[in-house]
């Protein structure tokens, strides 16, 4: 039996990818599949949490058992239902794929094939970082968990580019993926690292996404525990 060592927590957990409309029949997507955002809430629950899972695109996934499921689509959007359940939370966890971009223009009618074979330009704007947002409004306590998906390369590995991000997010928790080549997207299993500014750098084993949930929530509830909340 698992733990109920989130009994009474207020978690909000964002899962899924956003989509930005170019048209009404086109958007600018991502591919992830919400699975690692839901393993998350299901888990929670499970453990006792109050639960508002807010999805992006999940539609292939049945609602976790005892979630509060709010549907949202473009960033706009995840960042209003973020906002609103944070404030009644006591942990936030950003494990949804939020586009960085979005169209800057969102045309009313369907984009026609040009006459002498041109192509549309595309300008795109930046979309807010919905997760520093929540970093600067949070809550005295709250708990805040983001996800970080990186690729080493010549300015570092994955654990380094982490680091940084751990930093710059100013979150609590930073789940770390390493992504490409089949991995992390998509699939049934997960793998990465476990970062916290006191300096833990723990390892998650290959696994199922709902393993990696569970070492995602027995450092929550070790911190929730810390602040004599329970
Ligand atoms: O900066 P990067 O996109 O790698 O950060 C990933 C983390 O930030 C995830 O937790 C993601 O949900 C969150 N994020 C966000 N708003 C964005 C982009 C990412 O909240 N516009």
């Amino acid at each position: 039996a698992l733990p109920r060592d989130l009994e009474g927590v207020r978690v909000v957990v964002s899962a899924g990818g956003t989509r930005e409309p170019l048209d009404p029949v086109r958007f600018l997507g991502n591919r992830s599949s919400g699975k690692q955002g839901y393993a998350l809430a299901r888990v929670a629950a499970q453990r006792g949490a109050e639960v508002t899972l807010v999805a992006a695109h999940t539609a292939a996934l049945p609602d976790p058992a005892g979630a509060h499921v709010v549907s949202v689509s473009t960033a706009a959007e995840l960042q209003v239902a973020m906002e609103d359940a944070a404030a009644e939370a006591d942990v936030v966890v950003m494990a949804a794929a939020v586009a960085d971009f979005r169209p800057a223009e969102r045309a009313e009618c369907k984009i026609k094939k040009q006459g002498d074979g041109s192509a549309p330009t595309v300008t795109l704007t930046r979309n807010p970082d919905i997760l520093a947002g929540l970093a600067q409004r949070r809550r005295p306590g709250q708990i805040l968990v983001g996800f970080a998906a990186e690729t080493g390369d010549e300015h570092g590995s994955v654990l380094d580019h982490g680091r940084i991000k751990l930093k710059r997010k100013g979150v609590d928790l930073l789940v770390l993926n390493a992504v490409g080549e089949g991995r992390a997207f998509e699939v049934d299993e997960n793998t990465g690292w476990l970062l916290s500014p006191s300096g833990l750098e723990q390892r998650i084993p290959l696994g199922a996404k709902s393993e990696l949930a569970a070492t995602v929530w027995d450092a929550v509830a070790e911190l929730v525990r810390a602040q004599g909340r329970r």
